[in-house]
């Protein structure tokens, strides 16, 4: 099972999960209490649908997840980085979380 670090720009923190091959980054996160948005994000996303733009995370290394969906290239997000709602997992990886106000 892959092993996801999350690093929390707002906080600094650092957590931890293991998330099954294949698995959706935001709903094994949100499984396991761990909020991929910053402040009010949390409460008014989109909910996985992919319009909303507000689980941008960074990645490292993007081997290990699967490459950028139409969504993510319409909205024009940067080579290391990828929606949550939108990414699988296939290997460790480490993500910056909380990057859009
Ligand atoms: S939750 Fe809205 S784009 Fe991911």
């Amino acid at each position: 099972m892959p092993k996801i670090t999350v690093e929390d720009t707002v906080t600094g923190k650092t957590e931890t999960f293991k998330i099954g091959y294949g698995g959706n980054l935001r709903q094994a996160a949100e499984a396991r209490g761990i909020n991929l948005y910053k402040g009010m994000n949390e409460y008014l996303n989109c909910h996985g649908m992919g319009s909303c733009g507000t689980c941008l995370i960074e990645i490292a290394p993007l081997e290990n997840v699967d490459g950028h969906s139409i969504i993510e290239k319409l909205h024009k997000i940067g080579d290391n980085q990828k929606l949550g709602c939108r990414t699988k997992v296939y290997g460790d990886i480490t993500i910056k979380a909380k990057l859009v106000d």
